[in-house]
């Protein structure tokens, strides 16, 4: 995959406080990104210098090819930004909103009626297009806002936050929203400091702290980087069946470390297995399982594991 966005040692000081602290990252084309850290940890800093919003102290950036620094225009024109506040707009309607900014990206008066149709379709707002923008729901502005981030159809949206604030609900809307550009085709490389919203949907991921990317690389990459014991538990009918799957598995599966058979819960036996690998080893065990004609009834790993993979490299992130 080719890497969009790239940072080189990326320093931004205000002052002497040094904000960003050498932030390499690479985001793959086509990937989600999620750029999580607690507060404070530096994602705006970065994401404004990727943004070209704000100059970084010393280092390099490029955002699909272009230098922040020497490449301001080509940047911007490469990428759709929705930064963590929304701004006030009063006295404008919600399609006005999307037309202005249409506007700003020199989009032909012609043409733009029909895009913001399509953009209020796609982030599910056609029905509120008369309304003024000051009266919508937070989870719709941020709706909007995201809208306005696709307006000249860039290659790479920088979205600092999408998700904060929202209720349970309209957090789920922005990730399935996220998917579905992906799925059209766009990098998204996006802020949180909830793990829920990351793992969910991300391909990829980078973990900054204090200024510094603490961790970074592919979900499952990271998975067998930093969770080197993942927790899978077979479920199956009766005590003698789950004999079988643990001496099977114990039976030299690369990556079993080692299997115990639990109490029984709701009349079933339970076979926990202490696995050192990735995906495709946790594939294999079901597999091999499923093989011997053995009747699973449940095969899933503890997700808990995923946020202790988080914790362990990074202290105070919300959970
Ligand atoms: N213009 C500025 N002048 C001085 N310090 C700043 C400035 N902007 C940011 N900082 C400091 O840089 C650090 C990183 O801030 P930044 O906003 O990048 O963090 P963040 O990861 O986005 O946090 P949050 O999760 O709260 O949004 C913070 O300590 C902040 O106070
Ligand atoms: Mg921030």
């Amino acid at each position: 995959m080719d890497t969009i966005i790239e940072t080189k040692d990326l320093i931004k000081r205000y002052g002497k406080f040094q904000a960003v602290n050498g932030v390499s990252l690479e985001v793959p084309a086509g990937s989600i990104y999620g750029f999580v850290g607690p507060n404070g940890a530096g994602k705006t800093t970065t994401m404004r210098m990727l943004t070209t919003l704000t100059r970084p102290t010393s280092g390099e950036a490029r955002v699909a090819g272009h230098s922040v620094v020497q490449e301001p225009r080509a940047v911007r024109r490469a990428i759709g930004y929705m930064p963590d506040e929304f701004g006030v707009y009063d006295d404008m309607r919600v399609w006005e909103y999307l037309d202005f900014f249409a506007a700003c990206y020199d989009i032909p008066e012609g043409n733009r009626k029909k895009l913001i149709e399509d953009l209020l379709e796609l982030v599910d707002l056609t029905h509120r297009r008369d309304d003024m923008v000051d009266k919508l729901s937070r989870g719709m502005k941020q709706r909007l806002s995201l809208a306005r981030t696709l307006a000249h159809d860039p290659a790479v949206l920088i979205l600092d936050e999408p998700a904060s604030g929202l209720d349970p609900r309209a957090r789920v809307e922005i990730r399935e929203l996220l998917v579905e550009l992906a799925r059209m085709g766009k990098t998204i490389f996006f802020s949180s400091h909830i793990l829920a919203d990351v793992s969910e949907i991300c391909t990829h991921i980078g973990i900054i702290e204090g200024g510094q990317i603490v961790a970074q690389g592919s979900m499952n990459g990271m998975r067998a980087q930093l969770m080197p014991h993942r927790e899978i538990m077979v479920t199956v009918k009766d005590n003698e069946t789950a004999e079988k799957v643990k001496s099977l598995v114990n039976s030299g599966i690369q990556g079993v470390v080692n299997s115990e058979i639990l109490e029984p819960k709701g009349g079933r036996s339970r076979v926990r297995i202490d696995f050192t690998g990735d995906d495709d080893g946790v594939a294999a065990i079901n597999q091999k399982i499923a093989a011997e004609g053995i009747m699973i009834l449940g095969f899933s790993e503890e997700t808990k594991d995923l946020e202790a993979m988080f914790m362990r490299v990074t202290k105070g992130l919300v959970t």
